[in-house]
C-alpha cells in the first residue's frame, strides 16, 4: 500500500498513528452544532453538560465514559458527538468509539469511512492504532464500529474488549463510546461495567418515566456509574437550523 495515503501523527508515550488521509468534503451528513457553531447557546449547553460531568467525580478522573438511552433514537449518537467535540476542544485528546455494533452512525457523523473498526479490532484483524482515524476537528480521532457482527453482545463482554479500553486508555485522555439502546440489547448494560462513567440521555416527552426508571434500574444492576442524565430534544422554540439541545 502507497504511504503517501496516510498522515503521521504523535500521540500520547511517544505513539504515533498513521492515520488514512480521508477526503473530507463539508457536506456532512449530520452537522455537529459544537463544530459548526462553537458559539451558539446550544453549544454552550453542551459545554456546560461538560463541565458537570468533569464536577460529578471529583475524586477519581473519568477516562472512560459511555452514552446511552432507554430507546433508540432519543439522542445518544447527537449527545456523543458532541460531547466528543467539546472535549476535544478544550485540548483533550479524545477517542469516540461506535460501540453501537447494531445501528452504528459515526461514521456518517464525522463523514468517514468505515471498513475497519471496533469490530475488526476485538476480533484482532486489525491493531487500534491502524484502525483509528482523525476527524476534521483538532484533538479527536474516531474508531467506527467496523462491519455489523453476528455476536455483539459476546464481543463487548469479551477479555479483547478489555484490552482494547486499556490500550486506548493509555493512548488517549479519554475514551467516549456511542453504544445502543439500554432496553433493547444487553450492549451497554455490559459496556456501562467496564467504563467510568454513563450519561444516560432521555427525550423529553417520549421517554416514559418507567422506561427511564428501567433504564436506571439496568445500568445500576450492571455496577455502572450514572454521572448524569441529559435531557435532549427539549420543546423550545427554534434556535436555529440545527435544533439541537443539549440541557
Ligand atoms: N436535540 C435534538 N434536537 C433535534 N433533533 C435531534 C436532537 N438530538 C437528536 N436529534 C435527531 O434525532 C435523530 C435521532 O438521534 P440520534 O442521536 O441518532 O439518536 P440515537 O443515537 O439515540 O438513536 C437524528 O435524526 C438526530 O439528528
Ligand atoms: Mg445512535
Amino acid at each position: 500500500m502507497k504511504r503517501q495515503g496516510y498522515k503521521k501523527i504523535k500521540i500520547r508515550g511517544g505513539v504515533t498513528l498513521a492515520l488514512i488521509r480521508n477526503k473530507h468534503n463539508n457536506q456532512l451528513k449530520r452537522n455537529i452544532i459544537t463544530k459548526h457553531q462553537p458559539k451558539s447557546p446550544i453549544s454552550e449547553q453542551y459545554r456546560t453538560i461538560r463541565t458537570n460531568i468533569e464536577f460529578s467525580s471529583l475524586d477519581e478522573d473519568i477516562r472512560t465514559m459511555m452514552i446511552t438511552s432507554a430507546g433508540p433514537g432519543e439522542g445518544k449518537s447527537t449527545t456523543t458527538a458532541n460531547l466528543a467535540v467539546v472535549f476535544a476542544q478544550q485540548g483533550k485528546r479524545v477517542l469516540l468509539i461506535d460501540a453501537d455494533l447494531r445501528k452504528p452512525t459515526v461514521q456518517y457523523t464525522f463523514n468517514v469511512l468505515n471498513t475497519r473498526g471496533l469490530a475488526n479490532v476485538i476480533s484482532q484483524q486489525t491493531v487500534l492504532t491502524d484502525a483509528v482515524q482523525e476527524s476534521e476537528v483538532e484533538n479527536l480521532f474516531i474508531l467506527t464500529s467496523g462491519p455489523i457482527p453476528p455476536n455483539p453482545s459476546e464481543m463487548l463482554g469479551s477479555k479483547a474488549m478489555d484490552r482494547v479500553i486499556e490500550e486506548a486508555t493509555t493512548l488517549f485522555d479519554i475514551v467516549i463510546f456511542d453504544t445502543p439502546p439500554l432496553l433493547a440489547v444487553t450492549d451497554a448494560q455490559i459496556l456501562s461495567n467496564k467504563c467510568d462513567g454513563t450519561v444516560l440521555v432521555t427525550q423529553s416527552k417520549k421517554t416514559e418515566k418507567e422506561q427511564l426508571l428501567k433504564a436506571k434500574e439496568l445500568l445500576q444492576s450492571a455496577k455502572g456509574k450514572i454521572l448524569g442524565v441529559v435531557l435532549n430534544k427539549m420543546n423550545m422554540k427554534k434556535l436555529n437550523d440545527y435544533y439541537y439541545y443539549g440541557s
